[in-house]
């Protein structure tokens, strides 16, 4: 009862969102409905929910759900990122000034990789990115401690008769909420060596292990598995960004 008063601000947000989305939405609208072929219109998020919203319900196809969609992932883009540059930036500090006197602090180990592998005349572009493995392992670190959230994978059984896990083991009744335990994860000890400190190493010997320049088999995690590298690959033991078919 009390929700829609509690929430005037934000619906107030939104309807100055739509207000604002509503010409482009409806000119992209415009674009399929002349019939214009897939490969000739933008190539973009809005532009695929309108392409789907004719599978979805009646009211998905809207300019007002359309409108909430992209607020919604624009959020979603927005403060996970956010965050995470801020607790970067937190971790490297903090890291940087536990350095012992003539020890490399952690800036210093970061900033050397990136004078490594930038090409004259210093320019970023994809394939440079993707060779920082140090500052690609920091990133990780970093947001396996400061998790966006403390459930990852959140999911309700929608079907009549609820879901049932394919080994059997495990029924949802329809309407169910699941979720799996990010931070019980992240903070687990038999999977991470000493969870509650940041050390990139865990996931840098990853990308050394990768590239065959590391003699040694045992990973840092103590499970003996090498983990998997890059920032962005989830697994069992990494949910940071969910997992599963949504993820990839
Ligand atoms: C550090 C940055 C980010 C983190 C930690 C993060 C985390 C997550 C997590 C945990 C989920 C739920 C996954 C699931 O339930 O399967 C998710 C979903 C999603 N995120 Fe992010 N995210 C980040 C950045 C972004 C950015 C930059 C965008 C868009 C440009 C984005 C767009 C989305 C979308 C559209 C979904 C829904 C995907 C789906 O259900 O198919 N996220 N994110």
């Amino acid at each position: 009862m009390i929700a829609p008063v509690v929430c005037i601000n934000s619906r107030r947000a939104m309807a100055k969102a739509t207000r604002y989305l509503r010409p482009l939405i409806v000119e992209r609208i415009a674009i399929v409905n002349k019939g214009v072929p897939e490969s000739e219109q933008p190539n973009d998020f809005l532009q695929w929910l309108i392409q789907e919203a004719p599978n979805q319900p009646k009211v998905e196809q809207t300019v007002d759900a359309l409108a909430m969609r992209l607020v919604i992932t624009s959020f979603a883009a927005l403060h996970t990122t956010a965050i995470s540059m801020t607790n970067l930036v937190y971790d490297m500090a903090y890291l940087s000034s536990q350095a012992g006197p003539g020890e490399k602090t952690m800036m210093d180990v970061l900033r050397e990789e990136v004078l490594t592998v930038l090409p004259y005349p210093h320019t970023f572009d994809k394939r440079t990115m993707q060779t920082l493995y140090k500052m690609d392992a920091f990133m990780k670190e970093t947001l396996r401690l400061h998790l966006t959230g403390s459930i990852a994978f959140l999911r309700q059984a929608r079907r009549p008769g609820g879901w049932t896990t394919s080994d059997g083991r495990l029924h949802f009744p329809q309407g169910a909420l699941l979720a799996l335990p990010n931070s019980g994860i992240a903070y687990d000890g038999d999977i991470y060596n000493e969870p509650e400190k940041h050390d990139f190493t865990r996931f840098y010997r990853g990308h050394l292990q990768e590239e065959g320049q590391d003699e040694k088999s045992e990973s840092t995690t103590g499970t003996g598995r090498q983990l998997d590298r890059y920032i962005v690959t989830t697994s069992n033991e990494y949910l940071v960004f969910g997992h599963g078919r949504h993820a990839w």
